[in-house]
């Protein structure tokens, strides 16, 4: 795993950005247009900006880029203003400028959700896979929705939100009990099939989760800790978030020593 710790959640942005072209560039030249995964929550927002940003100044060619989201709501419209359908659609899909046809969301909608497990890990494998799967992670060390107690190998599955998240996931529902109860969620199992893994936190209300999920023990009780067995994971955090690693200056010492294209 490698942990990259920088100033500002506004360094943790552009570095995950630009991993994120950096991989979907390897792709092209390799004569695939690549997949990426992505989250929702505010964490990944400012990663979003700066890739749209990239796009913009021709940097980075998402044309044929297809994307996966995580997790999804069971039972909100796909036109509800929280389903991650519409979230998805208005922090992603259309400031990158992405083909709406290439962008999948998990159906919480659909009238039988477990067929709808079943087809969204076959519209994974039909793309080819996901090159790179950006997260965030929750108060409780969830990735997805994949929430404390989630098998470590589990695959997209429907899954009940646990109360932490169902609070801190209100702010965006006009009342706590608005909140859906049930979720889509790509599995653990699922996440860590991605070609590499990305994780970005800030903020000091993240330090303990990011602390469990990279020093702990490998547990479902931390589900973000699975990806300790990931060969190409990399957390990318503030200084808030990092308040609680332990061996933070070696973390800072390998990231020196890096090459420039890692960095
Ligand atoms: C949500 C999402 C996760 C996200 C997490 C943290 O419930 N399902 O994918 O990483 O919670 O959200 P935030 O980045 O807003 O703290």
């Amino acid at each position: 795993m490698q942990v990259v710790i920088l100033d500002d959640p506004e360094s943790v942005a552009e570095f995950a950005a630009r991993r994120i072209a950096h991989v979907i560039a390897v792709a092209a030249s390799r004569g695939r247009a690549g997949a990426i995964g992505v989250a929702t929550g505010s964490s990944p927002l400012g990663t979003y900006r700066h890739l749209a940003d990239l796009a913009a100044a021709g940097q980075l060619d998402l044309a044929h880029v297809s994307a996966f989201a995580l997790d999804e709501y069971v039972g909100l419209p796909y036109d509800h203003p929280e389903s991650y359908h519409a979230v998805i659609a208005r922090t992603v899909t259309e400031p990158l400028g992405l083909d709406p046809a290439l962008v999948h969301v998990p159906d919480g909608a659909a009238t039988d959700p477990q067929a709808a497990c079943a087809r969204y890990e076959e519209l994974i494998r039909g793309a080819g896979g996901i090159d790179i799967q950006l997260l965030g992670i929750g108060a409780n060390g969830h990735i997805g929705f994949n929430e404390p107690t989630s098998s470590l190998t589990s695959r997209t599955r429907i899954k009940t939100l646990a109360q932490r998240t169902r609070e801190d996931n209100a702010r965006f529902f006009d009342s706590p009990d608005q909140v859906p109860i049930h979720c889509i969620t790509q599995g653990l199992g699922t996440i860590a099939d991605a070609g590499q893994a990305l994780l970005v936190a800030t903020g000091g209300s993240k330090a303990a989760a990011v602390a469990a999920m990279v020093e702990g023990p490998v547990t479902s009780m931390c589900p973000a800790s699975v990806l300790q067995m990931h060969p190409h994971a990399t957390v990318v955090v503030d200084d808030e978030a990092a308040s609680r690693l332990t061996m933070r200056d070696y973390y800072q010492d390998v990231f020196r020593r890096l090459p420039g294209t890692d960095r």
